[in-house]
């Protein structure tokens, strides 16, 4: 396992995030596959085994339960391991329920910290974005949990660029703790993040942490253009799958199997490859059903895709080049 700093922090993370957004126990998000309390704990043991030392996950996941059956697994080996997780979700039926406010917030932090039974969390992540909430108020509520010791490090999800750019600021203008993370959907069938986040991120020195890295289950390679979807998956048809262009999606897939039967590697790894090989992103938050795709996903840092292959995958999912993009070659 290789691991970097998380941006411009001294925190060094995995380059295998496990996301456990999949531990539901019998009566959470089970849509996504049903993972209890002893599949936990295998699964958390194995990637600790195998170098993962970042876990990830939120609030909202399975309202609570994935928090509080990560906090199970690690145990006494919470020390050992950094944890990421959100907030801002809505968490129960009143107004204060959700979003950034400092009422919001605080209270959603010592939640979480009671159910993954810790006194502190590593990163705590703004989930998504609340229009109705000044900006101010949020990254002081944010600084607020770090001086507190509650939390170690903030980090953003699903921020637009601007927003990133006016945090930034705000923290500079008011002498406030820095974000040092984005966690972002990014992968080779959504490669829309390079337009303005990413650009940002590197130029802000934010680390990128990616979610959903293989597009729910897509890029593994098992669901074709005109062959039998398997059974028993998260993805039972076309309208539950993240929203991507299938056609597009084939010739990527097709570019793909090559480089997987000449390297004899899983076509898994070669998305994670592909991500982890680009520029701003750190770490690529990995989600596993069983013992053998989380061997296998972790087992991407063992090669590295070469020049060459990354220049046709670049090549065959390249983003359509919209205003103002057109005018400018990319030099990354
Ligand atoms: N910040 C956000 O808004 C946000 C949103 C979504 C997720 N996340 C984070 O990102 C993490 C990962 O998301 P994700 O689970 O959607 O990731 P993903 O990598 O896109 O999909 C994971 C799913 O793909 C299938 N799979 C994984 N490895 C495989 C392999 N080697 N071969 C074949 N199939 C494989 C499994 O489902 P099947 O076995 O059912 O096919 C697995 O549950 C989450 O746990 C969470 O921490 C964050």
């Amino acid at each position: 396992m290789r691991y970097r700093f998380l941006g411009n922090s001294g925190l060094q993370v995995s380059e295998i995030c496990f996301g456990v957004m999949t531990f539901t126990g019998k009566t959470g998000w089970t849509h996504l596959g049903i993972q209890e309390q002893k599949d936990a704990n295998r699964l958390t043991s194995l990637a600790i085994d195998n170098g993962v030392n970042f876990f990830d996950t939120a609030d909202v996941y399975s309202s609570g339960i994935s928090e509080t059956m990560l906090g199970k697994a690690l145990g006494k080996k919470r020390k050992d391991v950094i944890i990421a997780t959100k907030g801002e979700g809505r968490m129960g039926k009143g107004p204060n329920d959700e979003g950034h406010s400092r009422q919001h917030l605080i209270k959603a932090c010592n939640d979480s910290l009671k159910r993954l039974n810790t006194d502190y969390i590593d990163l705590y992540q703004v989930h998504s974005f609340d229009f109705m909430t000044p900006l101010e108020e949020m990254m002081s509520a944010l600084d607020q949990l770090v001086k507190d010791g509650k939390v170690r490090y903030i980090g953003l999800s699903n921020f637009f660029a601007w927003q990133i750019m006016k945090l930034m600021s705000i923290s500079e203008k008011q002498n406030l703790e820095k974000i040092i993370s984005l966690q972002a959907y990014y992968s080779l069938v959504g490669r829309d993040l390079e337009y303005e986040t990413i650009p940002v991120c590197l130029d802000q020195k934010i680390g990128i942490i990616v979610w959903s890295p293989l597009h729910g289950g897509i890029l593994s390679g098992k669901y074709r253009k005109g062959k039998k979807w398997p059974k028993g998956t998260r993805i039972k048809g076309e309208s539950q799958h993240l929203p991507y262009d299938i056609e597009r999606g084939d010739k990527i897939l097709a570019v793909m199997e090559k480089i997987s039967k000449h390297k004899n590697a899983p076509m898994s790894q070669i998305a994670l490859n592909y991500a982890l090989q680009k520029p701003g992103i750190t770490s690529v938050i990995i989600g596993a059903r069983d013992k053998i795709q989380l061997l296998e996903n972790i087992k991407t840092t063992d090669w590295k895709l070469s020049e060459d292959e990354m220049k046709k995958l670049d090549e065959v999912s390249e983003p359509p080049r919209i205003y103002p993009h057109r005018f400018f070659r990319s030099r990354r």
